[in-house]
């Protein structure tokens, strides 16, 4: 194979790689944030405090437990959960509060047995509970 031709093979076999790892990419790590497994790991390891409906406890901004800490407050956008970086709740999520009030005695402990992509899945879960006014206004304000 004659040299220039070479290089123009080489060329287009990069681009193609490069248009390749642009289009597949970015879905596969899509594929891998599944609202439904979100929902379903919701149900499984939040609900029980949080509540299947997401609304949190009744008493969550009026009383403390029965051991004196804090409720767990509504994730469904009624409370302040929607203030938050999607960043800092995946800390919250993931690490609990340990992570940012070291000295923090509360319930919201973590849960790191779940895999990032666990974790992303039950915060678009939660997420899609918003409503859609709320949604857009958090994505153009936290947009990456
Ligand atoms: C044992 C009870 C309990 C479990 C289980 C629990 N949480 Fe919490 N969570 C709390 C409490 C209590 C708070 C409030 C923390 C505080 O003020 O001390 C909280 C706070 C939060 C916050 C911050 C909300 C805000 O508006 O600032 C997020 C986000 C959150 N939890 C998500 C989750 C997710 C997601 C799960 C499941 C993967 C989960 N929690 C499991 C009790 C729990």
């Amino acid at each position: 194979m004659k040299l220039k031709n070479y290089i123009s093979t080489m060329q287009c076999l990069k681009l193609i790689s490069l248009i390749t790892i642009l289009c597949i990419g970015p879905s596969i790590h899509a594929a891998e944030i599944d609202i439904f497994k979100g929902m379903k790991l919701y149900a499984e390891n939040c609900a029980g405090c949080h509540m299947g409906n997401l609304a949190g406890h009744e008493e969550w901004n009026k009383s403390l437990d029965e051991d004196g800490h804090r409720r767990a407050p509504p994730l469904n956008g009624t409370g302040h959960t929607w203030h938050h970086s999607p960043k800092y709740l995946f800390q919250v999520t993931k690490y609990g509060f340990k992570k940012i009030v070291p000295d923090y005695e509360g319930k919201m402990l973590g849960n790191e047995t779940l895999s990032d992509d666990d974790v992303w899945s039950i915060i678009e879960f939660i997420k899609s509970t918003w409503p859609e006014k709320l949604l857009k206004k958090y994505n153009s304000h936290f947009k990456s």
